[in-house]
C-alpha cells in the first residue's frame, strides 16, 4: 500500500463533508479526494434507476483516475440504492452510509423515531430492512426533505440560513400522527449534520443521531496498520459540474481540500 494512496469520498454535493470531518479527526494525515457529483445534484429527487446507473459509473472513473485505497459513498441516497452495485463493480473496499436506525433505537425512550433523509432514501426497502432488524418495537416516521438539502448547500456556499426555514422543512415529520412523540431523529442524509446547530435550535427537545463518527471509526478500522504520509496533506476536491464559487472553495479549504478539479 502506497502511503500517498488516498481515501475517496463521494457525494452528490457537500454532504459528504459531514463524514470527512470526523474521518480527518481520526486520520489527520490521510490523503483525501472528495468527489461531488454536482452535475447530478440533487440525488434525492432522482429515480432509483438513475442513481443505480450513475453512481457505479462515476465511481469507476474516479477509482481509475485517483487509485484510492478505499472508497466511501458518503451519501445515504446513493448507498441505500447502489452500494451493492458499486461493491460488485469495484475491486477495493467500499464503505457505505446508511441511516443510523440501530443507535437511534438504542437511545429512544418513547420508541418513536424520526428518519429525516431525502425523498429517495426514505422510500428505500433498505430502510424497511434496518427498521425490521433493529427497531421492531419502534414506530418509524420518515420524512424526505429536499429543502434541507438545499439549505445545507446554501450554508456551505456562505448564504444565510434561517431557523424558520429549517423548522418549516422538518416540521411535517412532527405533524403526522405520533409525530409529537418523536424523541430521536436519525440524520439520514449526510447533508443534514451540516445543519445540526440550526436543527437543534428549531427542535430542541429531540436527540439527533449522526452516523458520521461511526463511519469514520469504520474507515480507521479498515485502514488500520496501513502507511500514511508523515504530515497532513492538501486534499483534492473534484466536481462533475461547474467549478465551485469562492465561498464554497473557502469551506472546502477548512477540510484541507485546496486543489479543485473537474471530472
Ligand atoms: N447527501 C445525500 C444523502 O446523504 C444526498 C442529497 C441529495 O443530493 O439529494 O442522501
Amino acid at each position: 500500500m502506497n502511503a500517498n494512496s488516498p481515501i475517496l469520498f463521494f457525494d452528490s454535493g457537500v454532504g459528504g463533508l459531514s463524514v470527512l470531518g470526523p474521518t480527518q479527526a481520526l486520520l489527520p494525515n490521510a490523503p483525501i479526494v472528495y468527489a461531488a457529483d454536482s452535475a447530478g445534484f440533487p440525488y434525492g429527487s432522482r429515480t432509483e434507476a438513475e442513481i443505480a446507473s450513475r453512481v457505479p459509473a462515476l465511481l469507476g472513473r474516479l477509482v481509475e483516475r485517483f487509485q484510492p485505497r478505499l472508497a466511501v459513498i458518503a451519501c445515504n441516497t446513493a448507498s441505500t440504492i447502489a452500494l451493492d452495485h458499486v461493491r460488485s463493480a469495484l475491486d477495493l473496499p467500499v464503505v457505505g452510509t446508511v441511516p443510523a436506525i440501530k443507535p437511534a433505537a438504542e437511545m429512544s425512550k418513547t420508541r418513536v423515531i424520526g428518519v429525516l433523509g431525502t425523498e429517495a432514501t426514505v422510500r428505500q426497502p433498505y430502510v424497511d430492512d434496518l427498521a425490521a432488524r433493529f427497531a421492531r418495537d419502534c414506530t418509524i416516521i420518515r420524512h424526505g426533505s429536499p429543502e434541507l438539502v438545499e439549505l445545507s448547500e446554501a450554508k456551505l456556499a456562505g448564504r444565510q440560513v434561517s431557523i424558520e426555514d429549517v423548522r418549516a422543512a422538518a416540521d411535517p415529520m412532527f405533524a403526522v400522527a405520533d409525530g409529537k412523540r418523536i424523541d430521536t431523529v436519525v440524520l439520514a442524509c449526510t447533508h443534514f449534520p451540516l445543519l445540526a446547530d440550526e436543527l437543534k435550535e428549531a427542535f430542541p427537545n429531540v436527540a439527533y443521531v449522526d452516523g458520521g463518527p461511526g463511519i469514520a471509526r469504520r474507515i480507521a478500522w479498515l485502514t488500520r496498520g496501513q502507511s500514511w504520509p508523515g504530515t497532513p496533506q492538501p486534499g483534492t476536491a473534484v466536481f462533475t459540474g461547474p467549478a465551485p464559487a469562492q465561498h464554497l472553495q473557502e469551506a472546502l479549504a477548512r477540510f484541507r481540500l485546496t486543489r479543485v478539479r473537474a471530472l
